[in-house]
């Protein structure tokens, strides 16, 4: 089986979109209800509905994706309503609400929406949106980080965990999940895209990318040593109460093998679901089924986090 547990809750399956992918309104939302995936993620949500940066905003490349969507989303009360309908519709199953405020007072606001609402879910805190103009990524000032998750835990009771972008230094893995270990994080998933990439197109010599002079966040398989490491990383240094959440590169049963091997509890699909579509989750949940069998694995926890080191 490729079940797993989350923040104390049960899923039928350990994959599921990556925010910002299959997430953006009722009718993505509901293709994924509909898909083999365990749950879904929403879009991040802010507390005003916003159109995002100018088109051509996301391309597919031959390796992978660049992106700068700049938080595309209906606004958080639209998600919170769509998740209280599937709460309904299917109960037993739990949610993901990923949410993102420009600084620490609209995430506490963001934060008290859900509260107010029927919201029973696990909440996705996005510090790592590398796409607005003007907008550092949250998840790049250590400081900061500390001040936000300080303020969340004194205004917020319920499952929270963080998206961070990779990291790139092993002083920053350790200095990063000092800070984290300090607070009651339901997961860290790593990683969002890596930030501010460039990709040209050499026949027209141009960007491909309207917005920000075409720089952008990078996904697929440019991104999956790093997510793998961040993974790890993490997985080897936070407290085992803080589970991880892998996300970066995943586009077959072996990509989700190898995440889970490396720590993940739950494994996200970004750039791949992009091109694919839902279906995707039939076919890598067959290749994962298929690569635990090759190997005597009945269930996830029979490998999870077990990678060896020479
Ligand atoms: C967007 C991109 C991200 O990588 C992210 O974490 C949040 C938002 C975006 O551009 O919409």
């Amino acid at each position: 089986s490729t079940k797993t547990t989350l923040a104390g809750f049960e899923f039928d399956n350990c994959l599921m979109n990556a925010a910002g992918v299959y997430c953006y309104d009722a009718a993505e939302l509901d293709q994924m209800q509909a898909s083999k995936a365990g749950t879904f993620v929403t879009k991040s949500a802010t507390l005003q509905a916003r159109t995002g940066n100018p088109e051509p905003r996301y391309l597919a490349t031959p390796l992978g994706s660049i992106n700068s969507m700049g938080l595309p989303n209906h606004g958080l009360p639209y998600y919170l309503d769509y998740v209280s309908q599937q709460q309904i519709a299917v109960p037993n199953k739990i949610y993901f609400q990923s949410i993102t405020g420009f600084n620490i007072d609209e995430d506490e606001q963001l934060l008290a929406q859900i509260t107010a609402s029927d919201f029973k879910g696990i909440v996705e805190l996005n510090l790592s949106c590398p796409n607005v103009p003007g907008k550092p990524q949250t998840g790049y000032d250590f400081e900061t980080v500390e001040r936000i998750l300080t303020r969340v835990f004194e205004v917020y009771q319920g499952p929270l965990g963080i998206k961070l972008p990779p990291y790139f230094d092993i002083v920053h893995f350790d200095q990063m999940a000092a800070i984290l270990n300090q607070f009651p994080l339901a997961f860290v998933n790593c990683v969002n895209s890596i930030g501010n990439g460039l990709f040209i197109d050499a026949a027209t010599e141009t960007v491909t990318i309207k917005p920000k002079n075409g720089f952008g966040g990078i996904g697929g398989d440019y991104l999956k040593p790093t997510a793998l490491a961040n993974v790890h990383a993490f997985y080897q240094r936070l407290k085992p109460e803080i589970q991880i959440i892998g996300t970066g590169g995943v586009k077959s049963g072996q990509d989700v093998f190898e995440h889970l091997l490396c720590g993940a509890s739950m494994v996200q699909v970004g750039t791949a679901l992009q091109k694919e579509g839902p279906l995707i989750f039939d076919r890598l949940t067959a290749e994962l089924k298929t690569i635990m069998q090759q190997k005597g694995y009945t269930q996830i926890a029979d490998f999870q986090g077990q990678l060896k080191h020479l």
